[in-house]
């Protein structure tokens, strides 16, 4: 669905962002992209829709090269949408409605096909009812659902969230994650940047651990999580959980041998195991 060919990128004043970053995204995955501020986690995703051109590698959406030519740009960014980190960024509409129309309109549908479009995209993100509303007028988890929800009425393939709970109280960001479950259930292809460790495990099937512009580790969150000191020299930490397993294991002596839960829901099982031994 989503190859990423070894891309390097260095900005104007010679940062360089990505080192021959590899990605391999798969119809229907949810995947996380982990990594400290700074990592490079916008830098890879504005690479996604062509906004950022790599200084070397190739990227291929439903096995077909992104060009940057502008009629090439306007079909890849109709197969891949993003939602930026700022919804400030996004929505500047004077009303919810037009905001989540301009992508449809953009790609010349009829006003029928966008308001169809429209409704439909506010009611899977649980905002009918605020057609009429300003966006700035919103909260930080009502405003992230309707950049949402833009992208939605553009019928993507597949959906690029950076950084979606950041800003949000534990409440927002739990809908946000619940939505994005939701989407992904209903076969969206779903890539999220995050750094925030107690998330990752909850929701994603791969991670993906970016420092310093390269790809440190991929595998499923029990796989990534289990090197503990690469994920402290990429300045991140475990999950609270396994954090706590790993005190009750190496003070306490407690012996779980490395393999600590990332979740409430694993460690609860791993309790039950020891109560029924
Ligand atoms: N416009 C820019 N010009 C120069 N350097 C930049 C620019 N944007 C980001 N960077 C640098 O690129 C690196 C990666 O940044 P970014 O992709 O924003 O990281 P993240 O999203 O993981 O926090 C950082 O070192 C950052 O300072
Ligand atoms: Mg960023």
């Amino acid at each position: 669905m989503l190859k990423v060919n070894n891309i390097s990128y260095s900005y104007e004043d010679g940062t360089q962002a990505l080192k021959n970053v590899n990605l391999n995204v798969k119809k229907g995955d949810i995947v996380s992209l982990l990594g400290e501020n700074g990592a490079g986690k916008s830098t890879l995703f504005l690479h996604f829709n062509g906004i950022l051109k790599p200084d070397n590698g190739e990227i291929f959406i439903e096995g077909e090269q992104l060009k940057y030519d502008k009629k090439s740009l306007i079909k890849f960014r109709q197969k891949i949408g993003i939602v930026f980190q700022n919804p400030d960024d996004q929505l500047f509409a004077p009303t919810v409605e037009e905001d989540v129309a301009f992508g449809p309109l953009n790609l010349g549908l009829s006003q029928e096909e966008t308001q169809n479009r429209v409704t439909d995209a506010l009611k899977k993100v649980g905002m009918s009812g605020y057609e009429r509303k300003a966006p700035h007028h919103l909260s930080g988890g009502q405003k992230k659902r309707v950049a949402i929800a833009g992208i939605l009425a553009m019928d993507p393939q597949i959906m690029v969230l950076d950084e979606p709970t950041s800003g949000l109280d534990p409440k927002g960001a739990s809908n946000i994650l619940k939505l994005l479950y939701r989407l992904n259930d209903e076969g969206m292809t779903i890539i999220i940047s995050t750094h925030d460790v107690d998330l990752v495990p909850i929701h994603s099937k791969k991670v993906y651990i970016i420092s310093s512009g390269e790809i440190i580790k991929s595998g499923t969150p029990n796989e990534v999580f289990e090197d503990i000191e690469l994920i402290r020299n990429a300045n991140l930490r475990l999950p609270r959980v396994a954090h706590l397993f790993e005190i009750l294991d190496k003070k306490d002596n407690f012996n779980f041998d490395g393999n600590y839960p990332l979740t409430i829901s694993e460690a609860r099982k791993l309790f039950n195991k020891l109560q029924n031994k």
